[in-house]
């Protein structure tokens, strides 16, 4: 048998690559490697904060107009599957209704990362208990601040105060 010792690092990437292809699927793989969105967001309508079952935590933001997430971006401590299930949930979220990420599921966020093992499903209910936190965090601010989400508008000469 061959030791790790004995690799050199091409063998070693490729023993590292096909010991990651038995336990994720390539969706998995590829996006905890290339993760799109992952940043602190400075500039956001909503901030959601999720510690995970394992200890890991993520942090997930949201910019939000006309009543559709225009920006999603999150960030994490936590493991590779983490990485990808933040990762494929703000690719996902982008461009859709406040209302329409809100049902957004664990269940659904696995199927499109094709399953993920046992032992790291947590790692998607994590991302999306992060999202659902950002969202609520939204809809706290248009409470707090009724105009926020709304624009005056002029018709015959009546101004009237309507929703974005
Ligand atoms: Fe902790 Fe994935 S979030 S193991």
């Amino acid at each position: 048998m061959t030791h790790l010792s004995d690799m050199d690092s091409d063998d070693v990437q490729r023993f590292v690559d096909e010991a990651e292809g038995r336990l994720f699927s390539k969706e998995i793989i590829e996006e905890a490697r290339n993760p799109h969105n992952m940043a602190r967001l400075e500039d956001f309508d909503g901030k959601g904060v999720e510690e995970g079952l394992c200890g890991d935590s993520m942090e997930f933001y949201i910019k939000v107009d006309s009543g559709k997430i225009s920006r999603a971006s999150f960030f994490t401590d936590g493991c590779g599957p983490t990485i990808a299930c933040g990762s494929r949930l703000t690719r996902y979220v982008k461009g859709s209704s406040i209302a329409k990420a809100q049902e957004f599921s664990p269940s659904s966020l696995e199927k499109l990362l094709g399953g993920l093992p046992d032992d790291h499903r947590h790692c998607a209910a994590l991302a999306v208990a992060s999202l659902r936190k950002a969202i609520r965090d939204y809809l706290n601010r248009q409470r707090q601040d009724p105009t926020a989400n709304t624009v005056k508008s002029s018709c015959f000469h009546v101004e009237n105060e309507v929703k974005k």
